[in-house]
């Protein structure tokens, strides 16, 4: 039998398909190819939202109260320590703590009564409880999460349940006593 002639083949519409989408990919990866540089360029850290600041107007956060803002989308908790929570969070060893960190080390110097982290569970990314009027602080006096019973204490860090770490401590810098703004480097 005769091999069909060389034309043939190349008519046949499979092949063809082929052929577009192989062209058509090669040119969307040059493309990308000259976009990616100018994204990365446009922002380094290669994070949209790393753009995107908070500001938190802190005077109106009386001592022993915690508000529920947001930032870049999650919840994000602002909380006036009293010199009692304060002195509740000093007091407890480091060698007690799952995610040893000091109240110190979770805010700014000369500022330990402003605690300022993420409300999102280091579980599963519930919403702890405690940063509202009336809400279950829980048997640490900080947070508490509804949704597998993780306890955070007053200095948001993780005491009781199956959450493995404290809750997150975002990037933020004072622009005066009353202001902070989250998102931005101190
Ligand atoms: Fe908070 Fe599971 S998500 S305890």
């Amino acid at each position: 039998e005769a091999p069909e002639p060389f034309h043939e083949e190349v008519h046949d519409p499979r092949r063809r398909d082929f052929i577009n989408i192989a062209a058509v990919s090669f040119a969307g990866v040059g493309a990308l190819a000259i976009v990616l540089p100018l994204i990365n360029q446009m922002n380094p850290s290669a994070d949209v939202l790393a753009q995107s600041t908070t500001e938190i107007d802190l005077s109106k956060i009386a001592p022993g109260q915690a508000i529920k803002a947001s930032f870049r989308k999650q919840p994000l908790f602002v909380r006036n320590l009293t010199p009692k929570e304060i002195a509740e969070a000093d007091a407890v060893p480091l060698s007690e703590l799952r995610d040893p960190q000091t109240l110190e080390q979770r805010t700014k110097p000369g500022k330990k009564n402003w605690l300022i982290t993420l409300g999102v569970c280091t579980h599963l990314g519930c919403v702890p409880l405690g940063a509202g009027e009336g809400e279950n602080k829980g048997p640490y006096g900080g947070y508490f999460c509804p949704c597998h019973g993780s306890a955070y204490d007053t200095a948001a860090r993780i005491r009781k349940g199956p959450a493995p770490l404290n809750l997150l401590v975002p990037d933020y810098k004072f622009d005066s006593d009353t202001t902070v703004t989250v998102g931005a480097a101190a």
